[in-house]
């Protein structure tokens, strides 16, 4: 798709199920596609019981009829291979396909995404189907990728899966005396005799309600090997496409910060990062940014696809709010400044029946194009083609990264202690919330990449560190750069067992003190950091979660404001070699990013990190570049219009005008300028 050189323009449609309609509706939505200058459809996404109608009895004959309808109409096609929801037959003759849920109860037929990833019914054919698909369709060049599946996940307690668990076990711990010691099985008397001992951690086991469990290695295991397990259904549907059709790059849509998936490791499987953005009502969108650049970040340095948004509205959220005017345009150009090469939509007609009746689609059940939604995706349409695709393929520009990390979010969601307020995801939010505002772009990448073109990494609750990584920090403040982490980082190595001798264990040197306690505050109370000096000085809110540090090589940058350790350090920075690390002793309180914002402001500047546009409240600027050229988007997330400096010679692709550069321009409300600059960077 996004790396078909064929393809020179933004890719525009989304999930189109004509399956579910009389063909003579087919020829008047592609009436309605030119209209709205539809360019893709994304089909075959839930068809399985359509094609394979027993075990082995394949019917293309309305695939076939759809593949040439969209093709006649000259759209390009991101094919699905349809196995996220397999057929009632299969579940009839192969029950093993199944899952088990967490509760210890065998599901029956229904839903969708229900497929046990260790069934080998389910294996066999999917694999099978995507192979005949591959054979039958390949050939047609408008197919711009395979889609395999849909948003893989949930998690299966079967007996199938039990027996791959051990095997996974093995390989990585080879002997159950290993094991014994990595889950620490002395505590209670768990101690395993056999491999054939292990279960699965589940509520008729280890697992207690509400996320946590009685031993957290063993359900961190679980993760990792169900993630591995729905990655292993990928691969293999991947490798079946590929041996056919090695042209056609294979992605599936990921979630953003889905939990239950590792997925670093799935984007090293992907050609391409494809994923499903349904922001909540009201939700900042500082926060859907960190969801691109979470998803950015599973393949570092590569564009990804919006696979799909609503145009309108969603059917499954509590409270199911309209895109207002003017949202749909400017939350799409926002997924294209964070390194999208596609807008797709969820989906191209409303369907009549089911859940997802009451979901907005681009064709409404009125069924024309007089609809407000139709029109903003009309006009949208009509833009995109107009801007053109010379952005395609350009990558975001980052000096500061952030460290997500899937481990990480298992180990601190299963911990007992210290707090039940603790989520790892929104404490890694708000230093990206931060850096948002300030307009400076960040990326979020995995331990595993390398960190020599950043000269900021920051790492919150770096609760688990894995081998190698605190050396890798060490290098890199080493040779100049700033480390930030903080309270409840450097606990436990990768099997989840504390490294003794002083938290934050490895991080202990290079940040050059020693973490006696940590107090879990309760709901509304709060303490303080309180800096007395310096261009950081002031009082700001320390809540949730606080250390009590002991400074060895490093200085005290602030004290806590009350209790029995107040004066006692909450901010610290060690100078490591020619750089700094930095530790934040406490949690700062969501919707109040003044004190990492100050911080954060205060260390990008020492490494002459700048703002792409100079903060306003609302306004996001966002670089992507290319062959040494910069395209600035410029996003008013306001209610009402604002001022912006032009940076520098350049022309605005959504407009044609050009700027010599220091004009003063008003970007209207929800407004949004894609600045092209003349010469190379701004
Ligand atoms: C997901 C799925 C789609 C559809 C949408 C509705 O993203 O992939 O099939 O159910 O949600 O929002
Ligand atoms: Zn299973």
């Amino acid at each position: 798709m996004i790396h078909n050189p064929g393809i020179s323009k933004v890719l525009f449609g989304g999930d189109y199920n004509p399956e579910q309609w009389d063909k003579e509706i087919w020829k008047e939505d592609m009436r309605l596609f030119s209209l709205a200058s539809i360019n893709t459809v994304t089909i075959n996404v839930f068809s399985w019981a359509l094609i394979q109608k027993s075990e082995d009895e394949y019917d293309f004959s309305m695939l076939d009829e759809i593949v040439k309808t969209v093709t006649d109409h000259g759209l390009h096609i991101c094919f699905a291979t349809s196995t996220a929801a397999h057929p009632a037959w299969m579940a009839r003759k192969h029950p093993d396909i199944l899952r088990v849920n967490i509760d210890g109860v065998k599901r029956k037929f229904g839903g969708r995404h229900n497929s046990c990833p260790n069934s080998p019914a389910y294996r066999k054919y999917s694999v099978l189907l995507s192979e005949k698909i591959a054979e039958r369709y390949g050939h047609n060049k408008k197919i711009a990728a395979w889609h395999v599946s849909n948003e893989y996940g949930e998690m299966c307690y079967c007996d199938n899966c039990e027996k791959e668990f051990r095997v996974w076990l093995q390989k990585r711990y080879k002997t159950i005396e290993a094991l014994n010691t990595a889950w620490n099985t002395s505590f209670w008397g768990h101690t395993y005799y056999d491999w054939e001992d292990i279960v699965s951690p589940s509520h008729i086991s280890e697992q207690w309600p509400h996320n946590k469990t009685s031993c957290q290695t063993q359900s961190i295991d679980y993760k990792r090997f169900m993630s591995d397990s729905l990655l292993e259904c990928f691969k293999l549907e991947a490798q079946a496409l590929k041996k056919i059709t090695p042209y056609i790059p294979v992605t599936t849509n990921l979630m953003g910060t889905y939990r239950d998936l590792d997925y670093h490791k799935w984007g090293k499987e992907m050609d391409f990062i494809s994923w499903d953005s349904y922001p909540s009502p009201g939700q900042s969108y500082t926060r859907t940014s960190m969801s691109h650049a979470v998803m950015r970040g599973c393949k570092p340095g590569k564009p990804f696809a919006l696979m799909e948004q609503t145009p309108s509205v969603t059917n499954w959220q509590p409270y199911n709010s309209l895109k207002r005017p003017g949202i749909m345009r400017l939350w799409s150009y926002q997924a294209l400044a964070h390194g999208s090469d596609t807008v797709l939509f969820f989906q191209m007609r409303r369907s009549i029946g089911c859940c997802e009746k009451y979901h907005g689609a681009v064709i409404d059940h009125c069924g024309h194009e007089h609809t407000r939604v139709f029109r903003e995706t009309a006009l949208l349409g009509k833009e995109l083609e107009k801007a053109g695709g010379s952005f395609l393929g350009s990558i975001n520009k980052a000096r500061t990264a952030i460290l997500y990390d899937w481990d990480n979010l298992w180990a601190t969601g299963f911990s007992a202690g210290p707090s039940v307020d603790l989520d790892y995801t929104e404490e890694v939010y708000k230093y990206y919330d931060a850096l948002a505002r300030l307009n400076i772009g960040a990326d979020i990448i995995s331990c595993d990449e390398n960190l020599d073109k950043y000269d900021v990494v920051i790492a919150p609750v770096l609760y688990m560190v894995k081998d190698g990584l605190a050396e890798k920090l060490e290098e890199f403040t080493k040779r100049g750069g700033t480390f930030i982490t903080g309270f409840f980082s450097g606990y436990v190595d990768e099997r989840d067992l504390v490294v003794s001798g002083g938290y934050p264990g490895k991080l202990r040197k290079l940040c050059g003190l020693w973490v006696e306690e940590i107090d879990a505050l309760l709901p509304g109370q709060e303490n303080a950091f309180v800096i007395r000096s310096g261009p950081l000085s002031g009082v700001y809110p320390a809540v949730m979660l606080c250390d009590i540090i002991h400074p060895e090589t490093a200085q005290t940058v602030a004290v806590y404001e009350k209790d029995f350790y107040a004066e006692t350090p909450s901010v610290c920075c060690n100078t490591f070699g020619k750089g700094k690390a930095w530790y934040i002793g406490a949690s700062t309180p969501k919707n109040n990013s003044v004190f990492l914002e100050k911080i954060l402001l205060l260390i990008t500047s020492e490494h002459g990190i700048t703002s792409v546009l100079p903060p306003q409240e609302g306004l996001e600027a966002v670089v992507r570049s290319k062959n040494g050229k910069d395209y600035i988007f410029v996003l008013n997330h306001n209610a009402k219009s604002v001022f912006i400096t032009i940076p520098g010679s350049c022309k605005n692709l959504l407009t044609g005008v050009c700027y010599a550069g220091e004009q003063i321009t008003e970007v209207e409300q929800n407004g949004v300028m894609i600045l092209e600059a003349v010469e190379g960077a701004f």
